[in-house]
C-alpha cells in the first residue's frame, strides 16, 4: 500500500495535536492513579458551551423543510448576507455577497485547499513554488504547503522584530537560502497570532499589501483570533479595511473560537472577488458547503446582541483566566512582564524552564509527572525552540490546578 500513496503526503509528520492526544489517552489511567488526571492546555479550543440562542435556533431550524438537503460550496444566500452585515457591522468593509464572501467548512479547509489550488506541486526541492508563512505559527500552515507540494518559508516573529517582520528582509533571507523570490505565491499572515498573541498595527499590515501588490503575491490574511480581544479599544481590524486590499488580499474568519463551536466547522473567506471565484469553481469539486441549519443558526448569532454578549463575556473570562495564569507562573519563577501580555487570543507563550534545553522533552516531563499537556514551541515554527505554548481554555479552578500541581511536583523557570 506505501508506494499507492503521495510521497510528500506521507512524508508529513502526525499533526502535533493529534500526537498530544493520543500520548495523554495512553498515559491517562497511570496519571488518574497518582492524581494527575490529565488537563489539556494544549488544544485552541474553548471549552464553554456555545451560546445558548444559538443551540435554540439551531432546535429551532432542524424541523424546517429542506434543511436537511446538500447546501453549495459557496454557501446559501442568507449566510453571505449575514458575512456582509457582520463585516459591514465590525469593521465597515462593504462586501458583495456573490462575488466576495465564500463559506468555509472551517477556516482550515479553506486555508488548505486555497494552499493547494495554488501550488503547482513539484519534487524538485529548488524548483517548488513557495508560500511565506508566519513562524512561530499554526502548525498546520507549513504541513498544508508540504503535502500540496510546495515549500514553506519562515517569516520570523521575533521580540526584536515587535512580531512585524520587514517584509523585503524576509525576502532577503529567502534569496539568501538559495531560492528564488520569483517562486512565491503567497505570503500568510496571522494577527491576532496563534501561538504568540501577538497582533499588528494597521501601518504595518498596509506595508504588508503593498508589498504583496509590488510582488505581485496573493495576501492570505488568517482572522480567526478576531473577535478574541480584551479591551475595545484594542479591537483587531480587518486586512480589507486597508487601502488597495481587496486587489491581492483575501481573509479568513472562523466561527470555532467566538462561539465556541469548533465542531460545528463554519467559516468564510472574504475579499478579491477573482480569487474567490477561481477557489469557488475548484472547491466545487470537492463538497457541497455547510450543513443548512448551522449556517442559518449562525447567520442569526453572528448579528444578534446574544452573539455580541457572549463574545464579551467570553472575552471577560479569558481575561481574568490569563491573570490567574500569569499570577501563578510569577510564583514559579517565570519573569512575565505585564506590559507586553498579549491582550487578545487565549495563549500564553513562554519560555521553558532554563534547565531544559528542548521543549520537547519539558513538554513530555510536564505531561508524564503532571498531568498538564502543553504544546512545545517547536511545533511552531524553528522560531519557537525553547518555547511553549499555553491555552487558558478551561475552567479557573482547572487553572489553579495546573499551577498547584506544577508547585508540588517541582516545576519552576
Ligand atoms: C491561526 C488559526 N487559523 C485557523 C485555525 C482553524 O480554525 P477552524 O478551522 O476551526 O476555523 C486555527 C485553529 O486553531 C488557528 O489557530
Amino acid at each position: 500500500m506505501e508506494n499507492l500513496f503521495n510521497d510528500e503526503v506521507m512524508a508529513l509528520d502526525t499533526y502535533i495535536m493529534v500526537k498530544l492526544k493520543e500520548k495523554t489517552a495512553q498515559l491517562a489511567d497511570s496519571l488518574a492513579k497518582k492524581n494527575r488526571a490529565p488537563i489539556a492546555l494544549s488544544m485552541g479550543a474553548p471549552t464553554a458551551n456555545p451560546p445558548a440562542m444559538l443551540i435554540e435556533k439551531l432546535k429551532e431550524f432542524l424541523t424546517e423543510d429542506n434543511i436537511h438537503t446538500y447546501s453549495v460550496t459557496r454557501g446559501e444566500l442568507y449566510f453571505r448576507q449575514a458575512v456582509a452585515e457582520r463585516m459591514k457591522n465590525r469593521f465597515g468593509v462593504e462586501l458583495d455577497v456573490n462575488k466576495e464572501v465564500f463559506s468555509l467548512l472551517g477556516s482550515k479547509d479553506g486555508l488548505a485547499n486555497l494552499i493547494r489550488f495554488l501550488i503547482n506541486p513539484k519534487s524538485d526541492e529548488l524548483e517548488k513554488e513557495i508560500i511565506l508563512i508566519p513562524d512561530p505559527g499554526y502548525a498546520s500552515y507549513g504541513q498544508m504547503v508540504q503535502c500540496s507540494g510546495g515549500k514553506a518559508f519562515p517569516i520570523p516573529l521575533t521580540a526584536e522584530n515587535n512580531y512585524m517582520p520587514d517584509m523585503e528582509q524576509v525576502l532577503g533571507n529567502l534569496e539568501a537560502a538559495g531560492l528564488d523570490s520569483k517562486k512565491v505565491k503567497a505570503v500568510i499572515i496571522n494577527y491576532p497570532n496563534n501561538p504568540l498573541g501577538a497582533s499588528a498595527t494597521k501601518e504595518y499590515v498596509q506595508s504588508v499589501i503593498d508589498f504583496c501588490k509590488r510582488h505581485n503575491y496573493l495576501l492570505i490574511a488568517d482572522a480567526a483570533y478576531c473577535d478574541l480581544y480584551f479591551n475595545e479599544d484594542e479591537k483587531p481590524f480587518s486586512v480589507l479595511e486597508l487601502k488597495g486590499a481587496k486587489d491581492v488580499a483575501v481573509e479568513l474568519f472562523s466561527l470555532s473560537k467566538p462561539y465556541a463551536i469548533t465542531g460545528w466547522r463554519l467559516g468564510w473567506m472574504c475579499g478579491n472577488a477573482e480569487v474567490i471565484s477561481r477557489f469557488g469553481k475548484a472547491k466545487s469539486t470537492i463538497d457541497n458547503g455547510i450543513f443548512k441549519a448551522l449556517q442559518k443558526a449562525c447567520a442569526y448569532i453572528m448579528n444578534s446582541p446574544e452573539g455580541e454578549d457572549y463574545i464579551a463575556q467570553g472575552n471577560a473570562a479569558y481575561r481574568r483566566k490569563q491573570a490567574i495564569m500569569v499570577k501563578g507562573l510569577k510564583e514559579l519563577g517565570w519573569e512575565i512582564d505585564d506590559a507586553k501580555l498579549p491582550h487578545t487570543t487565549f495563549y500564553l507563550w513562554l519560555p521553558i524552564p532554563k534547565k531544559y534545553d528542548s521543549s520537547f522533552k519539558f513538554c513530555e516531563d510536564l505531561l508524564e509527572k503532571s498531568g498538564i499537556v502543553v504544546v512545545p514551541g517547536d511545533a511552531f515554527g524553528e522560531y519557537g525552540k525553547g518555547f511553549f505554548r499555553i491555552s487558558y481554555v478551561c475552567s479557573d479552578e482547572k487553572l489553579q490546578e495546573v499551577i498547584d500541581r506544577m508547585k508540588a511536583d517541582g516545576f519552576k523557570y
